[in-house]
């Protein structure tokens, strides 16, 4: 199963590009179909976007269900997202070998657009699905080719009007357990290959906008310019010096220039800030601390989650004792849980310690761990 997903969107270096609604999360799409089909899985498109597979019928009374996702961020490595889909489909063949029906249907999912790699926003099959994220909004977000969702979805067949909070999709969601790869060093540490989620820290993304004038790079005295790219360098640096006072972190990645010439002063600069930490009030603080200088739009919130601990504790004790880890990484499992599903997340130690690079890895034994336990997780799950 893993050989048919490793290679789309895969390019030259090794990085992956599979962004929400393109060709390459066209094809897993279909991949994710076939799977279903081959298992006599009864599939399901919600009107997000969101993929089901079902075995058993959700009609009749909430399943426990399983997934996550299959688009990616740019560069991004084989695992994040994938192995917990691929995983899902192998837990449930792990079940029906091993005999056991767990009296309550089960659900293969794989949510759309998790990473927000193409719009923005992160998690918005789950956030649409929820309703924490307006149906308006989402189709009015623009790609970097100035395309909107709405349009985007068009292309791809999808009826944008469709978009919005899904209450009958949710009611089919009796439990859900997310296995994802690990995406920083806790399992390493700990030499443990397989780790359950304990919390996910609050995190956002931020457009910050800073606005000068353009202007020649040869004839302008320095007095005379109103250079964006300065407010925008100090912000940067205030990023890293205000995270390490404030014990959080923050990343500047992304940034357009307009008119993005060698030789001409910019006009604008829009940065993208992704903030995150334990601590709420240390994540708000930096954000109005960095953005001083610039117009500051949320893009994204995503408050803490704290798994429900009784039910953690029994998964980590079911798996042998796995440790729980918090983690600063967003999961479709945190909105759904913030909207009141119970909800674990298992993790497969990842050796590298590196995520969102081609560097991320896991290796063969941990992933077949990681499907054991998932297995035991649906049971553990199925008996809430
Ligand atoms: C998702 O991987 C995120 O936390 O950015
Ligand atoms: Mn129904
Ligand atoms: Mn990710
Ligand atoms: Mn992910």
């Amino acid at each position: 199963m893993w050989a048919a997903v490793a290679d789309v969107g895969r390019d030259a270096g090794g990085g992956y590009l599979r962004d929400a609604w393109s060709a390459a999360d066209l094809e897993l799409r279909e991949w994710f179909r076939q799977e279903a089909g081959r298992r006599g899985l009864d599939l399901r498109e919600d009107r997000n976007g969101n993929l089901w597979a079902w075995w058993g019928d959700p009609d009749t009374r909430p399943g426990v269900v399983t997934g996550s996702h299959l688009d990616s961020v740019r560069q991004g490595g084989a695992f994040d997202g994938p192995l917990g889909v691929v995983s899902a489909f192998a837990a449930v063949d792990l079940l029906r070998e091993q005999g056991v029906r767990l009296g309550v249907p089960l659900g293969v999912a794989c949510f759309t657009d998790e990473e927000g790699a193409r719009f923005g926003v992160p998690c918005m099959g789950s956030r649409l699905l929820t309703g924490v994220v307006e149906p308006d909004r989402a189709r009015g977000l623009t790609d970097d080719d100035g395309d909107t969702m709405a349009d985007v979805l068009r292309r791809a067949g999808r009826d944008p009007a469709a978009l919005g909070p899904d209450a009958e999709t949710r009611r089919h969601i009796g439990a859900f357990v997310e296995l994802h790869v690990e995406q920083g060093r806790a399992l390493i540490d700990m030499d443990a290959p397989i780790g359950v989620a304990a919390s996910i820290w609050p995190h956002g993304r931020w457009r910050l906008d800073f606005t000068g004038r353009a202007d020649h790079a040869g004839t302008t005295r320095l007095a005379d310019r109103d250079d964006p790219m300065i407010p925008f360098a100090q912000a940067v640096l205030a990023a890293r010096t205000a995270a390490e006072r404030r014990g959080v972190v923050a990343t500047v990645a992304k940034v357009r220039v307009s008119p993005g010439s060698a030789n001409a002063i910019p006009g604008h600069v829009t940065a993208w800030l992704d903030a995150r930490g334990e601590d709420e009030h240390a994540v708000r603080d930096l954000v109005a601390e960095v953005g001083a200088g610039a117009q500051v739009g949320c893009e994204s919130w995503s408050p803490r989650v704290e798994f429900d601990p009784s039910l953690a504790a029994r998964l980590a004790a079911a798996l042998g004792g796995a440790p729980l880890i918090g983690t600063g990484a967003g999961h479709d499992a945190g909105i759904l849980a913030a909207a009141g599903v119970p909800t674990a997340m298992v993790f497969v130690r990842n050796p590298t310690g590196i995520s969102h690079s081609p560097e991320e890895h896991a290796e063969p034994a941990d992933c077949h761990a990681g499907v054991a336990a998932l297995a035991d997780a649906l049971k553990e799950l199925a008996d809430e």
